[in-house]
């Protein structure tokens, strides 16, 4: 999948799932777009909806749709989380040990490999911090904190790890930047040639759409000062060696921003069926969009 978007010079979307109507919503807009796509599963959602519940509805998503899809877990924090998905049927995990120092994410990275490899299961590791709103300002926070291009042949190098997730600017959520967005391109492109060929990864790389955070402030909530990843931004590194792009939080905004309008719109509705139905729908209308328009990675299967 990433040697396809690598020389094809697009990123395939990995989206965060927490229950059916956004698993739907998510695949019925990869179906449209003939798109490849990641299911990505994060601590919080497997104690949210249990591991069975999301591997199954994943299962029931590629059995209905026949699409290739890679169910892979988000920021798996120790061994044993990793491990428990990788027996439990993922094809991918995430080892995140970048707030350990170095050589205790090399180790704790490379026993996770070594168990994935065994398996046939590959593993995404992340080296540097993501900015928090602050740090993006500050140029001595963003070498202690962003990703330093020779460490990262080192860690792929010692590792074995499939993919490398790593920190340019952005940040998890719905508040990235407190002024103008900014990214370090410069660094991106670093790491890309000292690693010709590898696939890195963008965390952070919700757009924050603003239509969805108009329409959350226009029906009863406070997003105030929201701000994401500029969408040209984001064309940008699927070109610099980004092969995948995380999506969070523009799904919960879409669903979000739905649920409110519907709610107030039709304020006799009471069947959950009679929101979640648009809500769905505006999930697959986004990520359609992020596949066309963003990724680059329609018409890709
Ligand atoms: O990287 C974080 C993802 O948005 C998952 O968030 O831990 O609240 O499920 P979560
Ligand atoms: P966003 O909060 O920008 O959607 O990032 C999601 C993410 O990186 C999940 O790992
Ligand atoms: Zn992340």
């Amino acid at each position: 999948m990433f040697k396809k978007a690598y020389e094809g010079h697009y990123a395939v979307g990995a989206f965060n799932v927490n229950n059916m109507e956004i698993i739907q919503g998510i695949v019925a807009a990869a179906q449209q777009e003939k798109s490849p796509l990641i299911l990505q599963v994060s601590a919080g959602a497997r104690k949210y909806a249990n591991h069975i519940y999301l591997m199954k509805l994943v299962e029931a998503a590629i059995e209905d749709t026949g699409l290739p899809i890679c169910l892979h877990l988000d920021h798996g924090e120790d061994f044993d989380i990793c491990k428990a998905c990788i027996d439990g049927g993922f094809t991918s995990v995430m080892i995140d040990g970048s707030k350990h120092p170095f050589e205790e994410n090399i180790e704790m990275t490379r026993r996770v490999v070594e168990y994935a490899h065994e398996r046939g299961v590959v593993v995404e590791a992340e080296l540097g911090r993501l900015a928090g709103v602050e740090d993006a300002v500050k140029v001595n926070t963003k070498d202690a904190t962003y990703t330093d291009p020779d460490q990262a042949v080192e860690f792929v190098e010692r590792t074995g790890c499939d993919s490398l997730a790593i920190a340019i600017g952005t940040s998890h959520g719905a508040y990235k930047f407190k002024g103008k967005p900014e990214l370090d391109f410069a660094r991106l492109e670093k790491n890309t040639n000292m690693l010709p060929g590898y696939p890195l990864v963008l965390h952070g790389a919700s757009t924050v759409i603003p239509s969805f955070v108009e329409e959350c402030n226009k029906y009863g909530g406070k997003l105030d000062g929201a701000q994401g990843v500029p969408e040209d931004m984001l064309l940008q590194a699927g070109k610099f060696g980004v092969c995948k792009i995380n999506i969070d939080t523009d799904l919960r905004l879409a669903m979000t921003a739905s649920i409110r309008k519907h709610l107030v719109e039709n304020p006799g509705d009471f069947d959950p069926r009679q929101y979640l139905k648009p809500a769905r729908q505006a999930i697959q209308d986004m990520v359609a969009h992020k596949m066309r328009d963003v990724l680059n990675s329609s018409n890709r299967l």
